[in-house]
């Protein structure tokens, strides 16, 4: 009888994960064991996982009961239905590669089910639906039902067309527009109290706005965060508006949340914004205040629900509200009940984050000794991810663990899909991404510090930002950065703090 061997996912670069980022390349690779009298064909079938009520669009049908753990069938694809056809040399192993070119639709927890089914009688032979997990984060959007992904399909086991692909692309795909880069808090870990210049405390103006404005049309994702405070900016909610005017799927910002009144939620909810991540890091008001500047815990909570409450009043499935949980000693016995205080105030999802130490001595926050080399005993960190999954299945909010332990250097990822993505300062400054932008300290694994000084390829002010992003300099990054050889990226804290 026809099993699997094997099941693989794989990015575009061919290294294997279990998460992916929106608007990546996903390969499925599944070898099986299929005998000679076998004639089989191959199934996936794209599921997401636990959608609420509350994040359906009105009149797509009938909302669907938040059931722990449910999963809603979104794509099937199949090798007889798109004319693969599949054979196996004699004694060898059957190998198939199923590949998503691109994963800008929904955001949420996919599993991929792959099932081998007999040709004739179309029974299914095998089934494997737990290996094959992925994530896919903040791609926005809320859509329902059966869409329509990109994807291909290979036969030889070395097929490098993703990676092929991932380099010829030049096109802009992302852009972080930092509509922001002053702060009202201090929040002691943030990146902001930890430059080796001055910070700079300045709002994006609309001029500098109209430069970029023209390049909207082409994106599919706009996070309006640097390293500042966007809701500072009046002008958020024009900005966003505009974007999701120029038909951008993910329209998104993170924010401290405390600025969230019913004026800002009445201008947010307008605009379109598609994603919002609040940054809270605390289940109890003691660590919150430890860690967020002595904020107001009640207050951040109090607008949260006003915001997720609008929301449902209006009928909108979007903003989607994620809670932020960036992982440290201080916090780790906060996580499984923070699932279930966000879960209380209407958030969607949680994601958890590691810690960057900023200080060699802040290394002993980090609770992965995969990177760094701190003495923490790594089963009490298992055991509370366990607990907040637990938390996060009976609640129904979706947990999203970005943290890994083992990231290990030969496992680092770029956190910002470089190749895709640029950041525009509140000034009009390009950068490759938010580590490359500011003058930032950098820990080492080996606990040495280093500071670089940040990295511009210009100005959308001077130069159209197309021209900018086309630059032979830039190009060329891009190029050292996608053969991992760019000696700006070596040592960048985004691959500890991210894999996914
Ligand atoms: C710099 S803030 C800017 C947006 C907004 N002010 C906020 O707090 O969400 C963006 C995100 O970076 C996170 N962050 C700041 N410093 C960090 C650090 N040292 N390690 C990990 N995440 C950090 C914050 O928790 C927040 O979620
Ligand atoms: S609110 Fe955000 S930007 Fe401001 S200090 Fe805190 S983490 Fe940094
Ligand atoms: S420094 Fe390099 S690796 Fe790190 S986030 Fe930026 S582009 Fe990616």
């Amino acid at each position: 009888m026809a099993s699997f061997h094997e099941i693989r996912l794989t990015d575009a670069d061919g290294q294997t994960r279990e998460t992916f980022a929106a608007g990546s390349c996903v390969s499925v690779h599944v070898w099986c064991d299929v005998s000679e009298d076998e004639s089989v064909y191959l199934e996936f079938a794209v599921h997401q996982r636990s959608l609420t009520p509350a994040t359906l669009p009105k009149g797509e049908g009938k909302l669907l009961a938040p059931r722990p753990s449910h999963l809603v069938p979104i794509y099937v694809v199949s090798t007889r239905g798109d004319g693969v056809p599949l054979a196996a040399a004699p004694g060898e192993k059957l190998y198939l590669c199923f590949r998503l070119e691109d994963l800008p639709l929904i955001s949420g927890c996919f599993f991929v089910a792959v099932r081998i089914r007999d040709a004739k009688t179309g029974e299914i032979l095998a089934e494997d639906s737990e290996r094959a997990a992925f994530f896919v984060r903040a791609a926005g959007g809320s859509e329902g039902g059966v869409v329509t992904l990109p994807h291909g399909w290979s036969t030889t086991p070395d097929d490098q067309t993703c990676r092929d692909q991932e380099i010829s692309i030049e096109n802009l795909r992302a852009l972080q527009i930092e509509a922001s880069s002053a702060c009202d808090l201090d929040c002691s870990g943030c990146y902001r109290q930890h430059y080796s210049e001055e910070t700079v405390n300045v709002n994006m103006s609309a001029e500098v706005f109209a430069r970029i404005e023209p390049h909207l049309a082409g994106v599919d994702t706009v996070d309006f965060c640097g390293w500042g405070e966007p809701t500072l900016n009046k002008n958020l909610p024009r900005f966003a508006m505009t974007a999701k005017n120029a038909k951008v799927r993910t329209v998104m910002f993170s924010t401290h949340g405390l600025l969230l009144d019913d004026r800002r939620i009445d201008e947010i909810l307008t605009s379109g914004v598609t994603d919002i991540n609040v940054s809270i890091d605390g289940a109890t008001e003691k660590t919150f205040k430890l860690l967020r500047d002595d904020a107001d815990f009640e207050k951040l909570l109090a607008n949260l629900k006003r915001l997720t409450d609008e929301r449902a009043r209006r009928g909108m499935a979007t903003p989607r509200v994620c809670g932020s949980f960036v992982l440290s000693r201080t916090n780790l016995d906060e996580l499984p009940p923070f699932v279930r205080l966000m879960a209380s105030v209407g958030v969607d999802e949680v994601i958890v984050r590691n810690v960057i130490p900023l200080e060699p001595e802040d290394v002993s926050e980090a609770l992965f000794t995969g990177y760094y080399d701190v003495d923490f005993d790594q089963s009490i960190v298992d055991q509370k991810i366990a607990e907040a999954r637990d938390s996060a299945r009976e609640t129904g909010v979706v947990l999203f663990i970005a943290a890994e332990r083992d990231a290990s250097e030969k496992q680092r990822e770029c956190f910002c899909n470089a190749t895709r993505m640029t950041f525009v300062h509140h000034n009009g400054d390009v950068s490759p991404c938010c580590f490359l932008a500011y003058p930032v300290n950098r820990i080492l694994r080996s606990g040495k510090k280093i500071s670089l000084p940040p990295k511009k390829f210009g100005n959308v002010k001077e130069t159209d930002l197309m021209d900018v992003w086309n630059s032979d300099e830039y190009r060329e990054f891009r190029k050292r950065h996608l053969d991992g050889v760019e000696p700006l990226c070596s040592g960048c804290p985004a691959y500890y703090v991210l894999r996914r």
